[in-house]
């Protein structure tokens, strides 16, 4: 989809970091604020049992993925407890819009997850906790146990006025609230990677990586920035490389997942589990098999790729929007790397609702993937 996305309210936020300090400094609660979120995304006594933060699967270092790259869905806070979906980077997320449906455009929009299920970062930052596969938490009560024992409890008066720990219900907002803070901090979106420079004006792309940004842009090869755009808004705002709408893309169901072999109480489907993505939440056929546009900012420390992590390279990832219909379907579930040297394609996992029209017999040259390939890596926050 092409449609231009403005960050709008907060661009304001972040422009506030190129202030001079004193304004900053100024709005002390707002700096307590993103101090709490920042020791609650890090704290591992918050899971049951301890052991298990945000930051477990969203480490700093991995550009806030899960660093852990060897399965395609993250471990919970029980080792043998799998969730069903990639573990995506909460990275520049805070520009994603509140989830809606564009009248306009005919489609949906925004919201956090790969399927849109929670509204805004707010309400986000509460499911982890109570979801059995990842923190394992019984109840609100738990978690907010937790922090009242924890060392940083009398920050909440500070910060959300007296009695912020009192009802449960409050203080398990004020939590998310806190962790929402932190995550849109510059720290998250520092729009810091040698594109970045190179569209300031203030360093260089190598030759082949001008050719492939040329590639990704050209909506008669790559065409990528249909989806991910890579161009500054209107006002000037940096491109976040997702337009936050959804698509499926046909993406194989991955016979690696771990989701598959889980216990009952988690996936009573077992090897039948099918994921419907946005139709499984908006409950409409017309939906299923779309997933959110994830930013291919950091890509390069993201991998696995796409919604169940079928993908473990950024060259299959591109030789599948290349040729997904050119080439024969593989006989049953295969890898990335079988069918790559079966030169063959897998299934899509859902059928309905493919995109077919920007995608799927691109024409690109194995020089032309490449160098689309390279541009991506010029993505990474330095
Ligand atoms: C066990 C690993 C794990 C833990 C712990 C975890 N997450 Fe996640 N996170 C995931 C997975 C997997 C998804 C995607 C799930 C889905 O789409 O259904 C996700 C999605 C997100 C997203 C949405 C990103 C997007 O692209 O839409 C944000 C933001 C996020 N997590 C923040 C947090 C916060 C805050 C915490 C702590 C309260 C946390 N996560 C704890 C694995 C984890
Ligand atoms: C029609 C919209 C659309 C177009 C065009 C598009 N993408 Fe995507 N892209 C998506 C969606 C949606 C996903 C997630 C799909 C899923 O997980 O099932 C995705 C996922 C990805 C991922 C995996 C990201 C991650 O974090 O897992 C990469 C890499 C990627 N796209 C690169 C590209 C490149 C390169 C092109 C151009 C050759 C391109 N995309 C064109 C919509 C699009």
């Amino acid at each position: 989809m092409k449609k231009t996305f403005t960050p709008g309210r907060l661009m304001l936020i972040l422009s506030c970091a190129t202030l001079p300090l004193a304004v900053v400094a100024a709005d002390a609660t707002l700096d307590a604020k993103v101090q709490l979120g920042r020791v609650l995304f890090f704290d591992t006594s918050l899971s049951e049992p301890a052991g298990q933060s945000c930051a477990t699967c969203h480490a700093p270092g991995a550009a806030f993925t899960d660093p852990d790259t060897a399965r395609p869905t993250s471990k919970g806070v029980h080792p043998e407890r799998f969730g069903n979906r990639n573990t995506p980077s909460a990275m520049y997320m805070a520009f994603s819009p509140k989830f809606h449906f564009d009248p306009e455009e005919k489609h949906y929009v925004g919201g956090q997850f790969w399927d849109g299920r929670s509204a805004t970062l707010e309400d986000q930052a509460k499911e982890p906790f109570l979801n059995p596969v990842e923190m394992a938490n019984p109840s609100k009560r738990a978690v907010v146990e937790k922090v009242r024992r924890a060392a940083y409890a009398d920050q909440f008066d500070a910060v959300f006025g007296k009695g912020a720990l009192v009802s449960v219900n409050r203080a398990f907002d004020h939590i998310a609230a806190a962790i929402a803070a932190f995550e849109r901090t510059p720290e998250f979106q520092p729009f810091a990677s040698r594109y970045d420079a190179w569209l300031a004006g203030k360093g260089q792309l190598s030759e082949q990586e001008l050719r492939g940004l040329q590639l990704y842009e050209d909506e008669k090869k790559g065409n990528c920035a249909a989806c991910h755009p890579s161009q500054r808004g209107p006002k000037g705002e940096p491109p976040l490389f997702t337009d936050f709408t959804y698509d499926n893309l046909g993406v194989p169901r991955n016979p690696e997942n771990p989701f598959y072999g889980q216990d009952k109480k988690f996936n009573p489907q077992g090897a039948k589990f099918v994921d419907r993505g946005l139709g499984g939440f908006v409950k409409q056929r017309a939906e299923d098999g779309k997933f959110k546009v994830p930013t291919l900012r950091n890509i390069a420390k993201t991998a696995p790729y796409m919604h169940n992590g079928y993908f473990k390279t950024l060259r299959g990832t591109v030789a599948f929007y290349n040729d997904r219909d050119i080439r024969p379907a593989c006989k049953g579930d295969v890898s990335e790397a079988d069918a790559l040297a079966q030169g063959c394609w897998p299934k899509p996992e859902i059928s309905r609702n493919l995109n077919t029209d920007e995608m799927g017999k691109l024409g690109l040259s194995e020089q032309e993937i490449d160098d689309i390939v390279a541009f991506m890596l010029t993505l990474n926050d330095e």
